[in-house]
């Protein structure tokens, strides 16, 4: 190019950053938003869900591309064609439901949008998340030698943990020289099963990943670890780690993590515990003691999205000790920073897998700022002990099968009423006909060959009403089978 050519600014381009614009939509999406907050709150008869197939959906947006029409519209769409996780019928996956003033930071940082993996590029964020993770390491009951950083999901961070876990433990520093030996880790067979995804993608195999039994409470059994761990050996492999579930995802069961402490403590394995659902149970008086031991782990995983009123992604990693964290990622990048060897806590981006960041620690810091420490506490409480009731009601109802007393939020029962039919295939039909009714949005799992319903209550306003509700339409559902 000549360099006395003139450069061009389409003058779209101008329109993309037009305050005005941000304003007018932004104000009117905020009130769409609030008006949609107080209509699943109080309008019983709102759907959690309007389930569409994917093809369906799929044409629609195809014609939509094409469609002449106006923001708001669009908005609307949008959420016409999203699940409410605000809902009180909202009983599935383990989405946080998210608290107002953590949504609206999301706002915030998305203007903002800093990249927060070097000190610069996020300043305020870098800070903030060494204050959010001193807290929640605090709570886990780690002295000052321990630190962390916050990641983008349960995943990445038990992928993570991992890593470091490879790096303190492995014979031979992989880092650099690859594999020399066959690695393993030890888990229960309920984990969650990005834990052996990491396992393989830390190139473990599938014979690295050796999966403890549980027993009649679908915790780990930890009667039969240490012939695991001897098989494991006469096999030829090198077992670097153990990893205990606070809680398991399809039962919500605690794993004794005591007890695992002390099995990793004696063979000299990294013990990880994968807390991402109820790993917050360190901030409730009432229910800690279900995570007793969780202190002693080298490695804790806590999502912030899923029991603790923040919007998806938002993960702690803690380390009890810092300077586990800062080796497992031993790399050279010069335009990033000075030296990989100095242990800087404001450049994240030495820690994480990530490179650019969200700036998550504000969601969470504006949590604590406006509703106070115990706010955590006061959600834990509210949601394990709903789980609670749900199953009592469940108990006092005919027709209704419980497979256990929760620990958790998370409960697991199905319709037995069904004379002469699949009890397994009618429970799936039970979880369609829910889906399709949009009432409620509910999931399902199996426990060895046996199909569940099963509840996460993620939203604090469910009430004993909703559960009584979401029964007598699975009774409905079934009368018509
Ligand atoms: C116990 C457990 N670990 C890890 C994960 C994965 O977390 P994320 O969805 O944040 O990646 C889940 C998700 O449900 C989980 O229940």
């Amino acid at each position: 190019m000549n360099s006395k050519e003139k450069v061009f600014l389409d003058e779209s381009l101008k329109k993309v950053y037009n305050p005005t614009d941000f304003r007018e939509i932004g104000h009117q999406l905020v009130d769409m938003l609030a008006d949609h907050l107080e209509h699943v709150q109080t309008d019983s008869d709102s759907p959690v869900i309007r389930f569409k197939d994917p093809e369906e959906e799929l044409s629609y947006w195809k014609d939509d591309m094409s469609s002449e029409t106006n923001m708001m519209d669009f908005y609307k769409k949008i959420l016409d064609r999203s699940i409410h996780v605000h809902h009180p019928g909202y009983m599935g996956h383990q989405v946080a439901v998210p608290s107002v003033i953590s949504s609206l930071y999301g706002l915030m940082t998305d203007v903002l949008s800093n990249g927060t993996g070097v000190y610069e590029m996020g300043m305020a964020s870098n800070a903030l998340e060494r204050i959010v993770t001193e807290f929640v390491a605090k709570k886990i009951g780690y002295d000052t030698n321990a630190s962390g950083f916050l990641t983008s999901g349960g995943t990445l961070a038990n992928l993570t943990a991992l890593l470091a876990a490879r790096r303190a433990k492995a014979p031979n520093l992989v880092w650099e020289e690859g594999h020399q030996e066959k690695l393993a880790v030890l888990v229960s067979e309920e984990a969650h099963y990005c834990i052996d995804r990491a396992a393989r993608i830390l190139g473990f195999g599938k014979e690295g990943i050796i999966k403890v039994p549980t027993n009649e409470s679908f915790q780990i059994d930890v009667s039969v670890l240490q012939e695991h761990l001897d098989q494991a050996k006469q096999n030829g492999l090198v077992v670097i780690a153990l990893v205990g579930c606070a809680s398991s995802t399809s039962t919500g069961s605690y794993d004794d993590l005591n007890a695992l402490a002390n099995f990793a403590e004696e063979h000299n394995l990294w013990f990880h515990v994968d807390g991402a659902h109820g790993g917050g149970v360190v901030f409730s008086e009432k229910y800690k003691h279900l995570a007793t031991g969780i202190e002693k782990a080298d490695s804790v995983v806590i999502d912030f999205h899923k029991m603790l009123l923040t919007p998806s992604l938002n993960t702690a990693l803690l380390f009890k000790q810092s300077e586990d964290s800062y080796k497992t990622f031993e790399q050279r990048a010069q335009y990033l920073w000075d030296s990989q060897q100095s242990r800087e806590w404001y450049n994240s981006g030495k820690r994480t897998f990530e490179c650019t960041k969200l700036m998550m620690s504000l969601k969470v810091y504006a949590i604590l700022r406006m509703y106070g420490e115990d706010i955590f506490e006061k959600n834990i409480d509210r949601l394990y002990d709903l789980g609670r009731v749900f199953a009592q009601i469940l108990k006092n109802r005919a027709g209704f099968e419980l497979l256990l007393m929760p620990e958790a939020n998370i409960v697991n029962f199905r319709y037995v009423n069904l004379p002469n039919k699949d009890v397994n295939a009618y429970n799936s039909k039970i979880r369609e006909a829910l889906l399709k009714s949009g009432k409620f949005y509910i999931v399902q799992t199996m426990i060895g060959d046996q199909r569940y319903l099963r509840i996460s209550i993620m939203n604090p306003l469910s009430t004993e009403n909703d559960f009584e509700a979401l029964l007598d339409e699975i009774e409905n559902i079934a009368q018509t089978f």
